[in-house]
């Protein structure tokens, strides 16, 4: 069959939000501490602590916002313990991720400092499990609040005159598990119950995020849309692309079969299913979508590296993971009418991760790469696709070859990233494009692979990276493109050159 691919760049669809690229750090593992953090006195080179390697490759990726500090870890998480001299800080027992003593030295203001020296807005999880009111109330007040108060001139004794601004922040995460077990009913009583305290202070505006559903509990979307939507700006899912079964073995990173290759693939899919239902639900009591649905919690699971702590959930990444992040991300700017934030996880040495160290040693991975090809895409316009292509087979089921998105961005030039998922064979796919652009400025980059398992390595830290890509014949308003088996390519047609 031939693959077809109808872009028409007169035809806008809606706006891209930014923060569809937004990331996720979590104290867990190695993400935040050796991961970001290493302390002034660290013989790693850092700016106030934070590894400069890490920071230099992360700011390549314009990371729009960025979600701290949990997942699990942010309902038993007291800011109060992180704030102040960090010699006398609080030690406490990391419960949920093996266990290990947490120092505390990486608390608001560090990570304040790190969303500014990324450039990225930042975005907390409040404390609903175990947490109190007040507690959650007096953390937006110590970092948003410009005048006298004791919250206040507590961030001020610690050396921060000037308040935050603060524009995203959630109240608990999964508030139906880890979060403290919660049924919807209460949990929306409760979320309601806390939102009210956490205030405006002056110009700062909180976009509130309501805990949301795990996977398809559409009944957890309904019951919060019902009880809290008037008082809410964003409701969260969380969706992890596991090929096994989560307790019984998800499957390994990077040693597993063409049909596990497969299994993957279906499953990041399944995304595009669940953003649908989740927000069908939400139609019903918000059709103006003024409500986000915010995934701020996505991205491949595996088993951990063999001799790595359970605890840790440190896994390797290969282009497998690349293909899952853009097949996500080309899901998420499909529904950006509804989907206005997203957060991989996790930035650094966990689960789905940009970055990888060793020590003083930095790898990007993967996923990295796909990252920083698709950030053209952000707040970009998004353009009408229509598709015709192949499948692949997956016993009595099908899953489609390629996946697709295209946007113009301010200046005109329209960019369309493009997803071949399948482990053998190389797609052609004839790319009609219509409206008022001339197809005479088009370059490209590809990421792909030989191997299904190719990754980057501290030994070989660049066997995945992007290419310029070439392999496209232009025929009038037609782009030929013979894209290659496991690849994910962004081209661009560029209307100023
Ligand atoms: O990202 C790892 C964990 O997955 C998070 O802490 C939790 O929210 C989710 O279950």
């Amino acid at each position: 069959m031939e693959n077809k691919i109808v872009l028409n760049t007169d035809i806008v669809q809606g706006t891209i939000n930014r923060n569809i690229y937004g990331h996720f750090a979590e104290h867990l593992g190695r993400c935040v501490y050796e991961g970001i953090w290493v302390g002034e006195d660290s013989s790693i080179p850092n700016t106030m602590g934070i590894r400069n390697d890490v920071l230099n490759a992360l700011k390549k990726l314009d990371i729009p916002v960025l979600r701290w500090p949990g997942g699990c870890f942010a309902d038993e998480y007291h800011w109060k313990d992180g704030v102040g001299p960090r010699e006398y800080r609080k030690h406490m027992v990391n419960k949920h991720w093996g266990g290990v003593i947490e120092n505390n030295h990486f608390g608001t203001h560090e990570f304040m400092l790190l969303c500014e020296l990324l450039g990225s807005e930042p975005y907390i999880c409040g404390n609903v499990g175990s947490g109190t009111v007040q507690e959650m109330s007096e953390w937006v007040e110590y970092i948003t609040f410009d005048g006298e108060s004791p919250m206040a001139d507590w961030r001020k004794e610690n050396g921060r005159e000037e308040p935050w601004k603060l524009k995203y922040f959630g109240v608990g995460n999964e508030s139906w598990g880890c979060g403290g077990n919660m049924r919807p009913e209460y949990y929306a009583d409760l979320y309601r119950r806390y939102q009210t305290y956490v205030r405006n202070y002056g110009d700062n505006k909180i976009y509130k995020i309501a805990g949301g559903a795990n996977v398809d509990d559409f009944n957890w979307t309904d019951m919060l849309m019902r009880e809290a939507a008037q008082r809410m700006d964003g409701l969260s899912l969380h969706y992890y692309t596991i090929p096994g079964d989560f307790w019984k073995g998800k499957g390994s990173a990077t040693d597993f079969t063409e049909d596990e290759w497969t299994i993957t693939m279906q499953k990041a899919l399944h995304m595009d299913e669940l953003v649908t239902q989740h927000g069908t639900i939400m139609d019903r009591y918000d059709a103006n979508k003024r409500v986000g649905l915010i995934v701020d919690e996505w991205g491949t699971w595996f088993d951990i590296e063999p001799d790595t702590n359970p605890g840790f959930l440190y896994q390797q990444n290969t282009i497998r993971d690349a293909l899952v992040a853009g097949v996500t991300l080309n899901i998420f700017n499909d529904h950006c009418d509804r989907v206005q934030m997203a957060n991989i996880a996790q930035t650094v040495n966990v689960l789905q991760a940009m970055v990888l160290t060793e020590q003083d040693k930095m790898i990007v991975t993967p996923t990295y790469h796909v990252f920083e090809m698709y950030k053209v895409h952000q707040g970009a316009e998004k353009l009408s696709l229509n598709f015709n292509v192949d499948s692949i087979k997956l016993g009595d089921q099908e899953i489609p070859q390629v996946t697709a998105s295209a946007s113009k961005d301010k200046n005109g030039k329209v960019n369309i990233s493009l997803c071949n998922l399948d482990n053998k064979k190389a797609s052609t796919i004839q790319l009609d494009i219509r409206g008022d652009i001339k197809l005479a400025n088009v370059s490209g980059r590809i990421l792909t692979s030989s191997s299904m398992n190719a990754r980057n390595t501290f030994e070989q830290p660049e066997k995945v990276k992007p290419v310029p890509f070439e392999n496209y014949r232009v025929a009038e308003r037609t782009l030929e493109v013979q894209l290659p088996a496991m690849s994910v390519a962004v081209l661009s047609i560029d209307k100023r050159l």
